[in-house]
């Protein structure tokens, strides 16, 4: 068993840069608490590198050559490229694991098509998450890129498959790994809406993601996905591939829909590890 931590969180970059705007300090806190947690959880699992599972936004990846599956195999990143004192969370460098990353890109290959690349700057995606699980920045981190931005988009059944290579190549390897989704249920982030949550929807689909319910969670059209959960919602692929390389019953450790300054119904989740998998 080579996959021993998987999880999930929210990555909105006003979790870090508006935190101080916060009017219900009590509510954040019990979410920093989770995402503490998360931390100690992962420390815990003594995972020597950490797969981040996540949705970037147009940092890397544009329109005139989008992958939709991308795997770092650098030496080191950067990030965040937003402005750090926008986001609250300064520039550094992140150690990568190359070696390690292109072990688990030959073997993911076997099934997917994933692109992957030397150079990467980390947004707020990976930034967020990392701010709070590494915030030494002393794992190496390997992230992975779902292209949930720029339709066409990959349909939700290859982001499962995506899901099951990643675990296929977790087992290939004999390092432990750590592996964390970032994304977000129902936002409309950078329009009008911002700030609205869908909470319904949100609880609807983390419940069948707790119980890995395939067929409900396949049938989300990317047509309902925006009406009910704005473009933000297409993240949830990235939910998705960490539940399915998970395979166990996950654990909605905790979600509140009243923190919209937050701008994302936020989220923490930890999946049990099916190791019959
Ligand atoms: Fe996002």
């Amino acid at each position: 068993m080579s996959l021993v931590y998987a999880g999930a969180l929210s990555h909105a970059p006003g979790i870090t840069g508006r935190a101080h705007l916060c009017e219900n300090t009590a509510r954040r806190d019990e979410f920093l608490a989770a995402l503490d947690r998360q931390r100690q959880d992962i420390e815990d699992s003594g995972a020597e590198a950490l797969i981040v599972v996540a949705a970037e936004h147009f940092a890397n990846f544009f329109m005139n050559n989008m992958p939709a599956y991308c795997i770092g195999i650098g030496d080191t990143y950067e990030g965040p490229i937003e402005d750090p004192e926008w986001l609250r969370i300064e520039r550094t460098k992140i150690p990568g694991a190359p070696d390690l990353a292109t072990r688990l890109t030959r073997e993911i290959m076997q099934t997917v098509d994933v692109a992957y690349a030397e150079e990467w700057k980390f947004d707020h995606g990976i930034m967020v998450p990392l701010n709070f699980l590494t915030p030494k920045y002393d794992l190496p981190i390997i992230p992975v890129n779902i292209n949930c931005q720029g339709p066409p988009l990959t349909p939700l059944h290859r982001a499962w498959v995506f899901g099951e290579a990643l675990r296929r190549a977790c087992d290939s390897v004999p390092e432990k790994l750590a592996l964390v989704a970032t994304g977000g249920v129902s936002h409309w982030p950078a329009t009008p809406d911002s700030g609205k949550i869908n909470e319904t929807w949100d609880r609807q689909f983390l419940g069948q993601l707790t119980r890995l319910e395939k067929d409900k969670l396949l049938s989300y059209s990317d047509e309902e996905t925006y009406a009910q959960a704005g473009q933000g919602g297409f993240e949830i692929r990235t939910y998705i591939a960490a539940a399915v390389a998970a395979g166990g019953q996950g654990h909605l450790q905790f979600y509140t829909a009243e923190l919209p300054i937050f701008a994302v119904g936020v989220t923490v989740m930890k999946f049990d590890i099916d190791t019959a998998a």
